[in-house]
């Protein structure tokens, strides 16, 4: 098939791609000329595993291409996905102007009947204001109203293992509301449900939706649930790593999305947390469960600051080093870094800040050009009087300890992804706090 996908940052592109893997036709769009030079040069503006290679081979083979001509990705399109930036706006929703602008580009330039597919995290309801926004633009201009079909088919890759996501999904989803769009669908996930067997579901464009914020939503909310269960096990002297894993023998609970510690971050989690309890009250109904996940989250720096303030009194004045910039590991993405937060709050309180990152060094003196920024931990901790581990990095995880602890100036570790083991922590001279391990 045909294919056109507008708007190739992180999902777009990895969409892209994948979809040319399944042996589509692909056009990717962006009206980022400079992102576009990037790619048409062999290069990828962002880190993500394996995708530098299938952008490579799909690109060599011709099946995927990109453009900034809106006219050129839509000429043989049947189906165009939609995978624009939405960004959090300051009263919790997302800001859907890009999305608002791409109906209205897409209404006025095509020629010919298509399925419009919204694939960036939208809230229910934005497949019918989506639908309303191009037939007001085909009305005011004259042209044919029907044809432009509009369709949700949300995404659920993770950054760092997306193209594995995307390639072997453990369910695809879509939402349309004619025979056309569906059957387009179909024709588009045929390959990947014949290479996968993954299941499908197959339903209206509102329900789809929905099915993202709510997934996402509920895995933000087990993670806010551990980490309220790590701090009573620190005020009782329990293992939450040990509870976890009892928890997660059950089948009905699972063990997935049960790990404590600095919280979540992304540009995911955190916006459609917000996005999902913003909606939920303009339909009038009060989700005050999400605004708890929320403020849950946003607790635990709180939590890793007073497990410093405990060891080092007050922070001002001392040196402290953040392992980890990114949100997590393989990414570089520091959008919602909770080490970048607490790094932030750190600097607040008087701290002097170092953070180490093996690949996000760059966007981090971008973002605090006031701290010391390292691509080696061990030189990151050399006369620091403490470290936090705020991403489980590879390298953090299997960083010679001994070496730690005869770089810095005290042996000082809290560890806010629980990576590392108490015992040789301990063992090798660390004073080593961990989040809801009894302390
Ligand atoms: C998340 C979802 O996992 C994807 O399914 C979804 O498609 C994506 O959002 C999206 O909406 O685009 P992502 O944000 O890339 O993916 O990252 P995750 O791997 O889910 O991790 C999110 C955050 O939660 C990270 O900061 C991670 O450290 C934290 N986390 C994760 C925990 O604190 N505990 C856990 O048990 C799991």
């Amino acid at each position: 098939m045909d294919v056109a996908v507008i708007g190739v940052g992180h999902v777009g592109l990895v969409t892209a791609a994948c979809l040319a893997d399944l042996g589509h036709r692909v056009v990717g769009l962006d009206d980022d000329a400079a992102k576009i030079e990037t790619l048409l040069t062999g290069g990828v503006p962002f880190h993500e595993p394996d995708l530098p290679q299938l952008v490579q081979e799909v690109t060599d083979s011709g099946a995927l291409r990109f453009t900034t001509d809106l006219g050129e990705a839509l000429a043989d399109a049947e189906v165009v996905f939609v995978c624009v930036g939405t960004p959090p706006l300051p009263g919790g929703g997302p800001d859907l102007r890009f999305v608002e602008r791409v109906g209205v580009e897409v209404a006025s330039k095509v020629d010919h009947e298509l399925v419009l597919v919204e694939k960036s995290t939208v809230p229910a309801n934005t497949g019918r204001r989506l639908t309303h926004v191009i037939r007001r633009e085909q009305q005011a201009r004259g042209t044919q109203v029907t044809n432009v079909h509009v369709a949700s088919n949300p995404e659920f890759l993770r950054e760092g293992a997306a193209v594995h996501d995307t390639l072997n999904p453990d369910r695809i989803v879509y939402g349309t509301s004619s025979d056309f769009a569906r059957d387009a669908l179909r024709r588009v996930y045929a390959p990947l449900v014949e290479r996968t067997g993954a299941p499908v579901v197959e339903t209206d464009v509102n329900t789809a939706e929905l099915i993202k914020h709510a997934s996402n939503a509920f895995l933000a909310t087990r993670i806010s649930f551990i980490n309220a269960v790590a701090n009573v096990c620190d005020r009782v002297g329990a293992d939450v790593e040990v509870v976890a894993q009892g928890m997660g023998m059950d089948a009905r609970i699972g063990p997935a999305f049960l790990s404590a510690g600095l919280g979540y971050g992304g540009s995911c989690f955190p916006k459609d947390v917000d996005a999902f309890l913003h909606l939920s009250r303009q339909v009038g109904y009060d989700f005050r469960l999400l605004e708890e996940v929320g403020r849950i989250n946003v607790g635990q720096r709180e939590v890793v600051l007073d497990k410093l303030r405990d060891e080092l009194w007050h922070l001002a004045g001392k040196t402290i080093t953040v392992f980890g910039g990114a949100f997590k590991p393989g990414t570089d993405d520091l959008r919602e870094s909770p080490g970048l937060h607490l790094a932030r709050a750190l600097i607040d309180e008087g701290a002097t800040v170092r953070v180490y990152d093996p690949v996000a060094s760059d966007g981090v003196r971008r973002e605090l050009p006031d701290v010391a920024v390292f691509t080696d931990p061990l030189e990151a901790s050399t006369g620091a009087h403490a470290v936090v581990v705020a991403t489980d990095w590879p390298e953090v995880v299997d960083l010679d300890l001994g070496k730690l602890v005869a770089a810095l100036d005290y042996p000082i570790l809290v560890d806010g992804r629980n990576c590392l083991d108490p015992e040789a922590a301990r063992a090798a001279g660390l004073r080593y706090h961990a989040i809801g391990r009894g302390h």
